[in-house]
Parts: C-alpha cells; sequence; structure tokens
C-alpha cells in the first residue's frame, strides 16, 4: 500500500507480496488539481492496456491524424513505455498537433502524458477488477497551468480554469470511446494481426510475467 498523487494504491503480487514498485508521476509548479472520473466497463485489465499499443484504434476510433510512433513500444520489468504524436480537434479549439507518452505500470496502472499547443495535460487510469467480467475504470485527469512565475502564473488563471474543464472532459471522453472495443472484443490466443496493429505480441509476450501459474 502506498499514496500515490494522492490516491491510495493497493496491489500484490501472487504470493501476497507487493512485486514491483510503482513510478510516482513526476510533479512540479503549477499542476492543477486532479478532476476524478469513473466508469464500470465488462472488461479485463489487459484488454484495457492492450488498447495502448493498438495503434490503428488511434486514427479509426479516436479520430486522431497523422498518427506517428514516436518512441516504439518498449519494457523493462512490469513496466511499458511508449510515444505517439498526432494531429487532434478540440471542441472549441480546433486542430492541434499532440503527443502522447504513455507509461504502463503493470496492468492495472498507466500515465497519459500529454502536450499540444504548449500546454500539458496528464491523465492518470487505474482498472479495478470488480468480479469476473467487469472493471472500475477510475481516470484522474490534471492540467498544468502556464506561466514560468507566481505573476505569470495568476494571470494565466483563468484561461487554465476554462482549459482545464475542456480538456479534462475531452480527455476522458476519449479514454471512455475505447468502451466500444472492450465490452465487445473477444481474446484469441493467437489472433490474425495485420501490420498497422501495432505490437500487440510484443504486448502479449510481456503480459505473461502477470500470470505466472500459466504456462503458455
Ligand atoms: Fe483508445
Amino acid at each position: 500500500m502506498r499514496e500515490i498523487s494522492g490516491m491510495v494504491m493497493v496491489w500484490h503480487g501472487p504470493a501476497g507480496e507487493i512485486p514491483w514498485e510503482i513510478e510516482e508521476p513526476e510533479t512540479g509548479p503549477g499542476w492543477r488539481a486532479m478532476r476524478l472520473r469513473t466508469a464500470v466497463v465488462r472488461t479485463h485489465p489487459q484488454e484495457m492496456t492492450e488498447n495502448c499499443v493498438d495503434i490503428g484504434h488511434l486514427i479509426v476510433l479516436h479520430g486522431f491524424d497523422k498518427v506517428r510512433v514516436i518512441d516504439p513500444f518498449v519494457t523493462e520489468g512490469p513496466r511499458a513505455r511508449m510515444r505517439y504524436a498526432f494531429s487532434t480537434t478540440i471542441p472549441l479549439i480546433g486542430s492541434i498537433d499532440t503527443e502522447i507518452r504513455i507509461l504502463v505500470d503493470g496492468l492495472g496502472f498507466s500515465v497519459v502524458e500529454t502536450k499540444a499547443a504548449g500546454w500539458q495535460m496528464r491523465q492518470l487510469v487505474v482498472g479495478t477488477p470488480i468480479n469476473e467480467r467487469e472493471v472500475v475504470v477510475r481516470a484522474w485527469t490534471s492540467v498544468r497551468g502556464r506561466g514560468n512565475s507566481p505573476l505569470t502564473r495568476i494571470l494565466w488563471r483563468p484561461v487554465d480554469a476554462i482549459l482545464d474543464r475542456v480538456l479534462s472532459h475531452e480527455m476522458f471522453a476519449q479514454l471512455i470511446r475505447d468502451e466500444v472495443i472492450w465490452e465487445r472484443k473477444k481474446y484469441l490466443n493467437r489472433p490474425a494481426l495485420g501490420a498497422g496493429d501495432g505490437p500487440i505480441s510484443k504486448f502479449r509476450v510481456w503480459c505473461r510475467q502477470f500470470y505466472p501459474d500459466q504456462t503458455n
């Protein structure tokens, strides 16, 4: 059990031990209070996390344009990282170049760091199974206020407050768009993958460490 970014996180390995330490997201001046949104989805934590490497769905489902891989999917023990760039359209704002860095800690916790038009945003996503078929998705979103000094931070504050509301709503809306995949997806041991699907095979090999009793 540990407090991370204001959340009390409880996790354990198969034998009840703490299998690894969770990396706390970097903090610094300007980060606004996190906003929490929740949803109950019929899925499995692995399926939720797998969408991080499903590059094709970024275009088809999320409507992103010019999707590029900046840093490919890499793993280090229970952690995985990847970085993408794309263009996205934000209501009231328009089309902007966006970069996201996804940090995955096991199958239950991921952090999506977003940079767009000089703004920094963050979404912490926790998937907690509540029975064999359902997961509570909790997403905390936060926007970093603009300004490099106490005075400029005060001047930016009204704009930060509006953007905070718009962007945190948009970040959660984008996350929950995946529900249509999570709720209908069927797990296949040997899926027929196309070139545009992303490194799903590599992701699934990485996942095996979380099922030490399974031999496949
Ligand atoms: Fe998605």
